[in-house]
């Protein structure tokens, strides 16, 4: 295949999320013409330093900072529009203008303050081991309601459904009753308030609504590239993750069909990004953390802090059981290696090959959380590096065992590099393979 042929991308997390995604695409962004998000909603956090100013998106895709791309928000998004809202104010403050180049998708749902609501307090109400450590981004409640159907409001029904009024009052009222019964005698739930947000929403987002799927359709016939940017991970896919401890979307490519209303056949490279160690936040089973000094520096030299709730990450090495698994899955066809830098003066570095549960040895993940939560990690060590990788351009000039651990992320997870981040900017990221051929060098940072 010839790679300049290579038309559209998806990028998307192979880990719990937080993986870089947002650098990644926001260094891939330029060279294309429109960028989507198609999972999730407010859950996500994407941070991308620019020059001296740091983002941190939640709703909009990373691509939005780029002033010729246009930027889709699928139909699988759940979207707050109070949150969406003050993101595009605050883009627009720092002079990234949304106007024209901001599409919403008419068939995309809308976050209440209902489902916020509920998902703190089923949070607060389970026990420590069943609690999920959601956002309290109100995910998970409102992809309940869409596929209950009759309690769902999407952005269509805002533009044009006649009684909506009568039918939130309802639904608001019915909330109100049952979250009351569930977790406490006094739940606080305004029919008013809700109907506000939603004039809100009407008047400030109505003129961004439109179907985006017959846009996404023209534009790629019109020959233009398209970059699906996929939120949280493929560990925290509804279907594929540690369930029940994941997000209630598709996170991966196969969530494009679903979530942006385009086959996946049609994109051409799928780039998987993945941290050179392992992070996750929230609940659920990790059998490579590190709970000692070695996890706690990887945190400290990571910034490993959540962007979306500030929580501590959890920590630990590189998992190569799960990488090989969501790479499998996901058929990524690349890798986007990223924070190479933060394990600088870690000696040796090690890698989870296996795990062994009840005295069997496992190269894919068990689908049990109990059998995950017993799992001991077998380990390879590798010999680590103390060069500081940061000012690192290509992967000829990387220390030697830098190189090598990377190769033998290569070989274990059956994908190669082509991406790889070493460091917080966005020039400190170098490119190759048929990527490089896709998009220019960044510009050295000025900072
Ligand atoms: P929810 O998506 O808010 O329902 O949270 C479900 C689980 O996914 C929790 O463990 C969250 O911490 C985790 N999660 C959701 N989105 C992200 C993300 O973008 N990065 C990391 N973890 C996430």
């Amino acid at each position: 295949m010839n790679p300049t042929s290579q038309k559209n991308a998806c990028v998307f997390g192979l880990g719990w999320g937080d993986e870089g995604k947002g650098k990644a695409v926001d260094l891939l962004s330029s060279a294309f013409d429109v960028v989507v998000r198609f999972n999730g909603g407010a859950n996500a956090g994407h941070t991308v330093r620019v020059g001296v100013e740091t983002f941190a998106l939640h709703l909009l895709p990373t691509g939005s900072l780029h002033e010729n791309v246009t930027a889709v928000i699928g139909p699988g998004v759940v979207v707050d529009p109070i949150m969406l809202l003050s993101e595009i104010d605050s883009l627009a403050k720092r002079g990234f203008d949304l106007t024209g180049r901001l599409k919403i998708s008419d068939r995309a749902h809308i976050v209440q303050a209902y489902h916020k609501l509920e998902d703190q307090l089923s949070e607060r109400a389970a026990s420590d081991e069943a609690k999920i450590g959601t956002t309290s981004r109100g995910i998970g409640p409102c992809y309940a309601d869409k596929m209950k159907r009759t309690t769902a409001v999407r952005f269509s029904d805002l533009l044009y459904e006649d009684n909506l009024d009568d039918r939130v009052r309802r639904i608001v009222s019915d909330r109100k009753t049952s979250l009351g019964a569930l977790y406490s005698s006094d739940v606080e739930l305004d029919p008013n308030a809700v109907l506000a947000d939603l004039e809100t929403a009407k008047v400030r987002l109505g003129g961004f609504v439109c179907d985006t799927t017959n846009f996404l359709h023209e534009a790629m016939d019109e020959g233009r590239s398209v970059l699906f940017e996929g939120a949280n991970g493929m560990l925290l896919d509804v279907d594929h993750g540690t369930y029940p401890f994941v997000t209630s979307s598709s996170t991966g490519p196969h969530g494009i069909g679903p979530g942006a209303g385009v086959p996946v056949s049609r994109v051409d490279l799928l780039i998987g990004t993945i941290k050179a160690y392992a992070t996750r936040v929230g609940s659920g089973p990790f059998v490579s953390e590190l709970k000692d000094e070695i996890g706690d520096r990887i945190r400290e030299r990571g910034k490993e802090f959540g962007t979306t709730t500030g929580r501590p990450r959890r920590c630990g090495w590189f998992d190569a059981v799960l990488g090989r698994y969501t790479a499998r899955l996901s058929g990524a066809t690349d890798l986007a290696l990223m924070h190479l830098d933060t394990l600088s003066g870690l000696d040796p570095v090690g890698i989870c090959v296996a795990y062994r549960i009840d005295g069997n040895t496992y190269s894919t993940p068990p689908a049990d959380t109990g059998l995950l939560e017993r799992a001991e990690p077998v380990i390879e060590f590798v010999p680590g590096w103390n060069e500081d990788l940061r000012s690192v351009r290509s992967l000829e000039d990387m220390p030697h065992a830098a190189r090598t651990y990377i190769e033998r992320i290569e070989s274990l997870v059956g994908a190669p590099v082509s991406i790889a981040g070493v460091g917080p900017e966005r020039s400190q990221t170098f490119v190759r393979g048929r990527i490089a051929e896709l998009i220019r060098q960044p510009e050295p940072t000025t900072t």
